[in-house]
């Protein structure tokens, strides 16, 4: 009790913080998220997320070539689908030469030791931006987990390392695990978002990939079916628990910095690794408010991924990987 105990004796001089600090950031944290699309020499900037391109595949073996020198350990790959290919099926989602399935390959050659994992939901092949397949205003479980499992097979076969399912479908991890095994893809992993919100925070990531649902007669006018709802706390563990008895290799939480709660809450209760995902929305809002000179960037930045660490994330999939990975 005080005087005798003196907090502050702790925090005195850097080295002294340095020595009790209890969480730290290191390359070996992050996931990179980078966005592919069709075309030569194309590196376009994502408007209302200044810094990220969305990025031909010439141009992606340049990225990953320098995410490697910096030590970087993985990427996640969103592919944009060209209008044309878009149905309600999500038919090109599962084509062994789509753009995803090529950008796969392109890692792989580049740099064999880039982990890869890719999003797995049919919203960017989807006429109507949903991740899954639309009837008489639903959005349908089993038809789409039955989607998700080519899916996942032809990321495989492409070489992918982990295959991340974003869509929230009842019960696609397990059929997932048995579509992998059954084609002889048991060392191929599965990075489950075991509990993603229906969050505001993901607009500017459905600019990027032209993914946001439309509106439309019989068709739902937002995720929120499949998607969780952000007052829910208890709903993440059972979706945590279900997804670890399903097989999933990872968890991950999105988005992170509204939802530290529940990210502490899987470290405690689960035994895999956990992942966090520092989204579209929560990027653009550093962005822009340090571009006005109302909050100071960098220790911001630093500030929020050191608090995923703390709250119990092992990984952090961040789209500010690669500056953050230059600083460290
Ligand atoms: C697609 C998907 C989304 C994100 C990752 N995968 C968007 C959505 O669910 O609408 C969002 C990522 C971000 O905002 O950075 N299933």
């Amino acid at each position: 009790m005080y005087p005798i105990i003196r907090n502050r004796r702790l925090r005195q001089n850097a080295a002294i913080r340095a020595l009790v600090q209890e969480t730290q950031l290191s390359v070996n944290d992050f996931l990179v998220p980078l966005f592919v699309v069709e075309g030569q020499g194309v590196k376009e900037e994502i408007l209302s997320m200044p810094g990220q391109y969305r990025m031909s595949l010439d141009q992606l073996q340049q990225e990953i070539k320098e995410l490697h020198a910096l030590h970087l350990k993985g990427v996640l790959l969103f592919a944009k689908a060209d209008q044309k290919f878009k149905d309600n099926a999500g038919t090109e989602a599962f084509n062994e030469n789509g753009l995803m399935q090529r950008a796969i390959k392109t890692v792989k050659q580049v740099c064999p030791e880039m982990l890869v994992f890719t999003d797995v939901a049919l919203d960017p092949y989807s006429i109507y931006g949903h991740d899954g397949i639309v009837a008489a205003g639903k959005v349908l479980n089993d038809p789409t987990v039955e989607a998700l499992c080519k899916m996942s097979v032809s990321h495989a076969r492409a070489g992918a390392d982990f295959v991340a399912p974003s869509d929230m479908m009842d019960g696609r991890v397990i059929q997932i695990r048995q579509a992998l095994d059954a084609a002889g893809y048991e060392d191929v992993g599965i990075l489950s978002y075991a509990a993603k919100y229906a969050s505001a925070h993901y607009g500017p990531f459905r600019d990027a990939l032209d993914s946001a649902p439309v509106a439309g007669e019989e068709i739902p006018r937002d995720k929120k079916t499949y998607q969780m709802d952000p007052a829910n706390r208890k709903e993440a563990l059972k979706e945590a628990l279900m997804d670890q008895e399903e097989g999933a290799d990872i968890l991950m939480v999105k988005p992170g910095l509204a939802y530290l709660d529940i990210v502490r809450d899987l470290k405690n209760e689960i035994v895999l690794p956990i992942a966090v995902y520092q989204v579209s929305g929560e990027y653009a809002m550093i962005k822009a408010a340090a571009e006005k000179g109302w909050v100071e960037y960098e220790p911001i930045v630093l500030e929020q991924l050191l608090s995923f660490k703390r709250a119990g994330a092992d990984i952090i999939a961040t789209y500010f990987a690669k500056e953050v990975a230059s600083l460290l």
